[in-house]
């Protein structure tokens, strides 16, 4: 059985794919995945709006410079402003929620890797046009977008720090 490592190491940013269409119940196991994501205060203030209608994901991707290939499936991941703010405060409402759908996303991605499913997070995407393409309540936006689909051949791995290149400083140990 793969570890953690393994699956943090297969992990890649996929910008091609075969056109297989992802089962509901693998997209549901990543969206549980999410759930277990931390979240600040333990609030969740997002909500995923998924995507598989292709051409919903046309559309989304017209207005998504940074999403490429043509995926299978979009993981929107929806904020509710007003319920960041109301529970945490004004750092709820400009910061936490970012920190909170960049952990699910990672959740997603790894959860992804491991069920063999491509994903890439994408952030070059216009917020209000994908917010009123997917029809979502005026208290949420569109915070992040996560594409998922099956890989058609092996994704660049692109050179990764090692942990001496990482480390500012260390004190103590
Ligand atoms: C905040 C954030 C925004 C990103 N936005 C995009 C994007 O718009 N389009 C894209 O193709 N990849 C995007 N990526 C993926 C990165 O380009 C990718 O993670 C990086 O090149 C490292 O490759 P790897 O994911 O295979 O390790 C984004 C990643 C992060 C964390």
């Amino acid at each position: 059985m793969a570890g953690v490592m393994d699956i943090i190491k297969k992990r890649r940013s996929v910008r091609s794919y075969t056109g297989e269409p992802v089962a509901k119940e693998k997209i549901e196991r990543i969206i549980e995945a999410a759930n277990h994501a931390p979240s600040a205060g333990n609030a969740y203030t997002w909500k995923i709006a998924v995507v598989q209608d292709g051409g919903l994901i046309r559309k989304i991707q017209s207005v998504s410079p940074g999403m490429l290939g043509r995926p299978a499936a979009i993981l929107a991941l929806c904020n509710d402003r007003k319920k960041a703010i109301e529970t945490m405060g004004s750092k709820g409402g400009e910061l936490f929620r970012f920190m909170d759908v960049a952990h699910a996303a990672q959740n997603i991605c790894l959860m992804g890797a491991e069920l063999g499913i491509g994903s890439c997070c994408i952030m070059s995407f216009n917020q209000d046009a994908v917010g009123a393409l997917l029809e979502i309540p005026p208290q949420y936006r569109v915070d992040y977008l996560v594409a998922l689909g099956y890989q058609d051949r092996d994704p660049v791995a692109p050179k990764k720090r090692s942990v001496e290149e990482a480390v500012l400083s260390w004190t103590g140990g």
